[in-house]
């Protein structure tokens, strides 16, 4: 069946530098379904032609992997059509739906839409599907995608769940976290349930704690005005590193199917110890970096984190007294996305020589995210020659010495599969309320000054200084690399 992707917001940035590379670049790799169109569909006045030049252009910087196939291009343009619009303007739906009738012609069609708009039009535009009867699935099936901020707290989450149900299905949504369509990501599944080495020891009798960290390079820049209003908490808490937690966390789904999957994934949220407003400024540490109030939008006396440290507690039989440590930031000293699963120590130090503690030389397993991809495992073998003497040595798994060829940008698969209708690595209604359930409480706390002043860090550092004495209060060390795996 023919596919019709429709983005409203098509001539933002997330269009231009996401979506449609990664719809390129599924052409090029041959794995476009064949009949697959782009109708954009924005305010600014283009025609076609003049919305493909566009596309070209952006395409060309983003797509990666060398410079545009000009055949490929030219077979992917003439399927990419323009309809300027207003949302708000009724009007303009029924222009879009009878465009869309034209293009698709009386052959029954999947058909997507992509809400890569500000979020405030997504409920616009969802009712507005709904009054033109577009969500009606007589002529094949009907998708939505939403992209994040899902809401910006709980009450907003659920307000837009329930403008979603009133016209869509949950079936038909897809509420998109590009951190689920990396491959790495997704290859935690792989590690943890297609072997059968790891899942023993993946618990914990054998785990003190995990650390999940998102660091940035980046500073604000020009995305003050937004950043100011969301924080770190709202803008990679709530979504990408909770993400993170539940795929490491999760137990073995009986299936891997949508339902199976995100249903185990649900079943960690809800085992995660709730906070009072009491709890709080002890579980977490925010920092700012210097130089953010002077980025544009954001106002002098701002106290909005742009570092967080958070601690959670997942009160099941596998994770009890494992505290999961969650950490992102920006301006930190290099990009590095990461997962560490430290192990207990050994029960006797028999080669300790009389040392007491082996605290920062545990196994350390690091599941690297991004920039490369792999694994490293971290464990002590002897020195050669004389005596017990240990060193702590590595394996490694990279995906780029193992893998040829390019990695899928994150959006690719997902997008594959919105058009193929899986939507295991979509979150669904209960997975992001529960998750906001989770993290408002934090933002309370942190906005509403029910904590310490917010302490400073210089841009290339690992966080504030408080982030490092609040872990060794708790007898922890951050885990403080720069990529493992080049
Ligand atoms: C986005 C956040 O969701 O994720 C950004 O809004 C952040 O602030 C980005 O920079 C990080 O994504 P990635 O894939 O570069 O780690």
């Amino acid at each position: 069946m023919p596919t019709t992707i429709v983005i409203f917001g098509a001539s933002g940035d997330l269009t231009s530098r996401k979506l449609v590379p990664a719809l390129y670049n599924l052409m090029r790799a041959g794995t476009l379904p064949a009949e697959t169109r782009i109708v954009g569909f924005s305010r600014t006045p283009h025609s076609d032609a003049e919305w493909r030049a566009g596309l070209r252009e952006s395409t060309a910087r983003h797509a990666g992997g060398g410079p545009l196939d000009e055949a490929v291009w030219n077979r992917f343009a003439e399927n990419c059509f323009y309809q300027p619009g207003d949302i708000a303007q009724a009007e303009d739906f029924a222009g879009l739906a009878d465009r869309l009738a034209a293009i698709e012609g009386a052959e029954p069609t999947t058909r997507v839409y992509y809400l890569a708009t500000a979020p405030q039009f997504y409920e616009p535009v969802v009712a507005a599907l709904g009054g033109h009867g577009m969500a009606d699935e007589s002529s094949g099936p009907r998708r939505i995608v939403v992209e994040k901020p899902f809401g910006s707290d709980l009450v907003t989450a659920r307000n837009l769940n329930t403008r979603l149900h009133a016209v869509f299905n949950e079936q038909q949504v897809f509420r998109i976290d590009h951190y689920l369509g990396k491959e790495s990501v997704q290859n935690i599944l792989a590690l943890r349930f297609a072997n059968t080495i790891f899942e023993p020891i993946w618990n914990r009798r054998y785990i003190d704690h995990v650390q999940i960290t998102v660091a940035e390079e980046v500073e604000v820049g020009r995305r003050g005005a937004y950043y100011d209003s969301a924080g770190v908490l709202r803008d990679m808490f709530q979504n990408h590193l909770l993400q993170l937690l539940m795929v490491t966390a999760m137990e073995a789904p009986v299936r891997f199917n949508a339902t199976a999957v995100r249903d185990e994934k649900v079943k960690v949220l809800e085992a995660i110890r709730p906070l009072t407003s009491d709890e709080v400024p002890a579980a977490g540490v925010r920092g700012q970096y210097r130089g953010y109030l002077a980025e544009p939008g954001v106002p002098a006396t701002s106290q909005t984190a742009t570092f967080g440290g958070v601690r959670l507690e997942i009160d099941n039989w596998r994770w009890q007294g494992v505290p999961f440590y969650l950490r992102s930031g920006k301006a930190m000293s290099c990009r590095t996305t990461q997962i560490v699963i430290e192990f207990r120590q050994p029960p006797l130090e028999l080669f300790a020589g009389g040392r007491r503690s082996f605290q920062r030389e545990a196994n350390q397993l690091v599941i690297q995210i991004q920039p490369a991809e792999g694994i490293q495992l971290h464990f002590h073998t002897k020195v050669p020659g004389g005596g017990m003497r240990l060193r702590y040595t590595d394996l490694e798994f990279s995906y780029s010495r193992e893998f040829a060829g390019r990695l899928p940008e994150a959006y690719e698969p997902l997008l594959l599969d919105v058009m193929q209708g899986d939507a295991s690595l979509f979150a669904r209604a209960d997975e992001v309320e529960k998750s906001w359930e989770i993290i408002d409480p934090f933002v309370r706390v942190w906005h509403s000054g029910g904590m310490p002043p917010i302490s400073d860090y210089e841009p290339g550092d690992w966080g504030p200084m408080a982030s490092v004495e609040w872990m060794a209060a708790q007898g922890r060390t951050w885990f403080d690399q720069c990529p493992v795996l080049t």
